[in-house]
């Protein structure tokens, strides 16, 4: 237990209660991806302070971040540069109105941003995160065919296992199963193409074989609603919250190459992907060569320090809604924090430690390690496969490695990996049969040994659970 010795003239954020206390206070918020029936019993460990790869229980353990936060917490935590840049630009000029005025973090972040986007998406625009990136990409696309007097052109295809945020349009375009049973979305002109998971593709096919068999969906998608009905495609480029799946090599180029035959633009969701994950700024080009029409990003552009998102749009689609008839039309879209000064302040201080640190080359260094050490636990006789790139990775848990199957929910595997891990030292995200692994970007080889070896403490602890249980054999 942390106390404050002095509360009372100690600044607010030094005070923590002990757990007790804070789970108490804590029943007053609804979490997301809340489930009611069990929202008290369960009893969630409160994070109080975080140093590097680790953060620190309200108990005073000390755990390895193994999600990054939410894959965001890229250049680490507790970064003094970034809490001063906060402070330094809070007491400048905290806020003021991004309609009329501009303040100088902005647009200083926006022509940065550019520098590093791929072709010519040079045209940004902020908004407080990656479902409002993501709302923001589609309300701009439907805004285009608008003003290029073709109403009609507004479907959307996507993928089953994307996600793409919690807005009711970026939800309506993720495709998570289990994500669509109790809520409301638009049905109409969002349409999901099969996952292109090379873990689950057909017996007997090759990967080439699976990626055409990817890209002729798309098209023959396409051809089927009309390509004068459809108006674009949105991917990421690995599929991050539906188990980081990285789709057959050279899958995103050949999708790109059926969107320009049909006119339909390309949206590339580098929410997890962009700043460092994969060791580049935008993934897009420099690791799937693809230059999309629209990047949308957010997380690790401030490290999430702080909330901001953004997306990137070409100059050949700023070019033609200017360019357009209807003089005077606003894409009237934004939000009172878009271009937040605090947090563009923190964007671009967070870009000079990734780039002044290295943390660019040291993913590309340090990723292969990573998911080599990680794949070592495909021994394991409930592991079924242990993807990634980058340092963004997945172990997934399946009834047997023969037949792929995923273990239920039932099972609760992930939840009991976890819990067994953070018993050991680690925090890992529990996706159903899954979990997610997408460290802060400084972890080190020594480090990597070390989270690898509690993971496979922590499977095997709750692989012994489903035994005894009876569960799994
Ligand atoms: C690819 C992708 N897009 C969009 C989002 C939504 O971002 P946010 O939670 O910041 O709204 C996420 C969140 O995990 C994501 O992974």
């Amino acid at each position: 237990m942390t106390r404050n010795d002095n509360p009372a003239i100690a600044p607010a954020a030094t005070i923590i209660p002990d757990t007790e206390t804070i789970l108490e206070r804590d029943e007053y918020v609804i979490h997301p991806w809340e489930c009611f029936d069990r929202r008290h019993l369960e009893s969630r460990t409160v994070i109080t302070r975080g140093e590097g790869i680790y953060v620190y229980d309200s108990d005073g353990n000390r755990l390895i971040d193994g999600p990054g936060g939410m894959w965001c917490v890229n250049v680490g935590h507790g970064r003094r540069e970034l809490a001063q840049a906060m402070a330094d630009q809070a007491a400048q000029l905290a806020y003021y109105s991004p309609w009329s005025l501009s303040n100088v973090p902005a647009a200083n972040l926006a022509r940065r941003l550019a520098s590093h986007a791929p072709g010519d998406l040079s045209n940004v625009f902020f908004t407080t995160g990656g479902s409002t990136a993501v709302d923001s990409a589609l309300r701009f696309v439907a805004f285009y065919n608008n003003l290029k007097g073709r109403p009609e052109k507004k479907h959307v295809i996507s993928r089953a296992d994307a996600y793409h945020g919690s807005t009711y349009l970026s939800a309506s375009c993720s495709g998570k199963a289990r994500d669509k049973n109790y809520l409301d979305f638009e049905r109409g002109f969002v349409h999901h193409l099969a996952s292109p998971n090379p873990y689950r593709r057909p017996d007997g096919m090759t990967m080439a074989e699976f990626r055409e068999h990817c890209v002729k969906e798309l098209e023959d998608k396409i051809l089927e609603l009309g390509p004068d009905k459809v108006a674009a495609f949105i991917a990421e480029p690995v599929l991050a919250s539906g188990g980081v799946i990285v789709p057959p090599p050279g899958y995103h180029a050949r999708c790109l190459e059926v969107c320009r035959r049909h006119d339909v633009l390309y949206i590339s969701d580098e929410v997890v992907t962009a700043f460092g994950r994969l060791g580049e700024m935008f993934a897009s080009e420099s690791v799937f060569d693809i230059v999309p029409d629209i990047i949308t990003s957010a997380k690790g552009i401030t490290s999430g320090y702080i909330p901001l998102g953004a997306l990137l749009v070409s100059d050949r689609l700023i070019r033609e809604v200017g360019d357009n008839e209807a003089r005077g039309a606003t894409f009237a879209n934004g939000f009172t924090y878009s271009g937040h000064p605090v947090a563009c302040a923190v964007a671009l201080r967070n870009m000079d430690i990734l780039e002044g640190d290295g943390l660019l080359e040291h993913v590309r260094h340090v990723g292969p390690y990573f998911q080599a050490r990680l794949r070592t636990l495909e021994d394991l006789p409930i592991v079924g496969e242990v993807r990634g790139m980058g340092l963004m990775a997945c172990v997934e848990c399946v009834t047997s490695k023969q037949s792929r199957m995923p273990l239920t929910m039932a099972y609760e595997i992930g939840s009991r990996i976890d819990a067994h891990c953070q018993k050991l030292g680690l925090i890992v995200r529990p996706l159903i049969n899954m979990c997610v692994i997408s460290p802060p970007l400084i972890i080190t080889e020594e480090q990597v040994d070390n989270l690898v070896a509690l993971l496979r403490k922590g499977i095997e602890r709750a692989t012994d659970d489903i035994r005894r249980e009876g569960l799994w054999s």
